[in-house]
């Protein structure tokens, strides 16, 4: 072709043209931008929502009947109060609030900014840039399977009680979102148009309340479970959907005691098939320690800076290690980038300290025995344990994208 005709031309132009306002922001968005760089935008597009309610109700009967028949004898671990159950309308109201920047004090941070769908709600960073870049002291956590947490508590330091009280936390934390006050997002909110509909389907009516707002983050966020994983598709036929490599991965979770700290205790045998849920051992030190030997003396004390008791100090909320390959950096501090790094601390990083649990503190300092194809086999099954519709549902993305 020697020379371009003028209509490809003009073609041309068009696509290079409209390339810069493909995507227009829907508010600004400070990711790697200096402090306070662009305007607060107090109006940013609706949100689009289904014309019909997505069910969120329901998302826990697509559960393996292994894991319901297993929560049915754990009822203790279902965390939903009855004055909060999970309605679709609720739930919206909750994706929408989860998602919305004007939940923060200068329009920069969701909640979905620290926590992304594609990445199991965690968000691949070891400390998370809030309102102002500020970085947060911990590492943002998983919120999956909230709703299975039992009456525990919330936070890697476990010092909120349950998540009606833990929603409103991190829009009030001077490092995350920095809103003044309840009542500021109360106002702020109830002079946004698209609100008054999701409130009144949700609650009755327009009115706007803080208790309102952690209510339908709260439904939402029950709502977000995870039981679709290749591990639990093969639940109903004893792993056969698993290699030989990755069954050998379970088989060393369990012998090497993972499982009583990583799952229920009833399940956590060789030969059993655990539930992954965070149901006996929760991090709280019940006298055979519940740390995993990252310090020999913690410098964030985590539950003993809110318990100040000797026995918590240095222990923190064990994760679930559902999805944990989605889930890097670990630790509560984001300390490891990769899964071999978390392998190699427990084969031989273990540190002795006085709250050490004692699957870890009988091997202190020699770590767990594990061969290169042990930690291989153990990571290849980590891998079983990712939900490919948990991070595509449409339900849980964000609808201002
Ligand atoms: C700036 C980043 C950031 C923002 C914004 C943020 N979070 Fe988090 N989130 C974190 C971090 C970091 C932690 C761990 C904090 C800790 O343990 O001290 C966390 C922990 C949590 C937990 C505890 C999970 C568990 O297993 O205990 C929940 C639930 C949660 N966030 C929900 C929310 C909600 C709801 C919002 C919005 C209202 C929100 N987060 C906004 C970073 C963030
Ligand atoms: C005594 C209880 C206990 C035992 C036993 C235990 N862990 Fe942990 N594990 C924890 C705690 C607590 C954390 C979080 C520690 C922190 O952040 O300070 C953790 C973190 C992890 C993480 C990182 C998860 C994340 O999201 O950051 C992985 C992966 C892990 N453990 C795998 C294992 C494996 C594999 C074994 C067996 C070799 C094991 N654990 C044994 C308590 C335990």
């Amino acid at each position: 072709m020697r020379y371009l005709s003028l209509s490809s031309l003009i073609l041309l132009f068009l696509l290079f043209s409209c390339k810069k306002d493909d995507h227009p922001r829907q508010g600004p968005d400070h990711e790697g931008n200096g402090q306070g760089q662009e305007p607060p935008v107090n109006t940013p597009g609706a949100p689009n929502l289904p014309a019909t309610l997505y069910d969120y109700v329901n998302t826990v009967n697509n559960m393996p009947p292994y894991m319901k028949a297993f929560l049915a004898g754990r009822t203790d671990l279902d965390n939903t109060p009855t004055g909060n159950p999970i309605t679709n309308a609720g739930a919206t109201l909750g994706r929408v609030l989860f998602y919305d920047k004007n939940m923060s004090v200068n329009n920069t941070r969701s909640c979905g900014s620290c926590h992304h769908q594609d990445k199991a709600f965690t968000d691949g960073l070891a400390h998370s840039p809030g309102f102002d870049n500020q970085l947060t002291r911990r590492n943002a956590m998983m919120v999956v399977n909230q709703r299975f947490f039992g009456a525990k508590t919330m936070f890697w330091d476990m010092r909120a009680a349950n998540l009606e009280t833990q929603t409103t936390m991190p829009i009030l934390d001077h490092i995350e979102m920095g809103m003044p006050s309840l009542a500021a997002l109360e106002t702020k909110l109830s002079g946004i148009a698209y609100y008054k509909p999701l409130f009144k389907a949700a609650f009755g009516d327009e009115i706007v309340t803080a208790p309102r707002i952690s209510l339908a983050l709260s439904q939402f966020i029950r709502s977000i479970v995870s039981f679709q994983s290749k591990y639990d598709q093969g639940l109903a036929s004893n792993l056969g959907n698993l290699s030989a490599d990755e069954k050998n991965g379970l088989r060393l979770l369990q012998v090497n005691f993972c499982t009583e700290c990583h799952s229920d205790l009833a399940t956590s045998q060789y030969g059993q098939l655990p539930s992954f849920l965070i149901a006996d051992n929760t991090g709280l030190n019940t006298g055979i320690g519940s740390n995993n030997g990252l310090e020999a003396d913690y410098t964030d004390k985590g539950i003993g800076e809110i318990t100040h008791k000797p026995a918590d100090q240095g222990t923190f909320k064990i994760p679930s290690l559902r999805n944990v390959a989605l889930t890097a950096p670990y630790m509560h501090d984001g300390r490891f980038a990769t899964l071999e790094a978390v392998m190699e601390h427990y084969n031989h990083g273990i540190k002795g300290n006085p709250n050490l649990g004692i699957q870890l503190g009988a091997v202190a300092g020699s770590g767990v025995p594990l061969t290169t194809k042990d930690k291989s086999d153990i990571i290849a099954f980590l891998k079983t344990l990712t939900d490919e519709q948990l991070i595509s549902d449409p339900k849980y993305a964000d609808p201002f994208k």
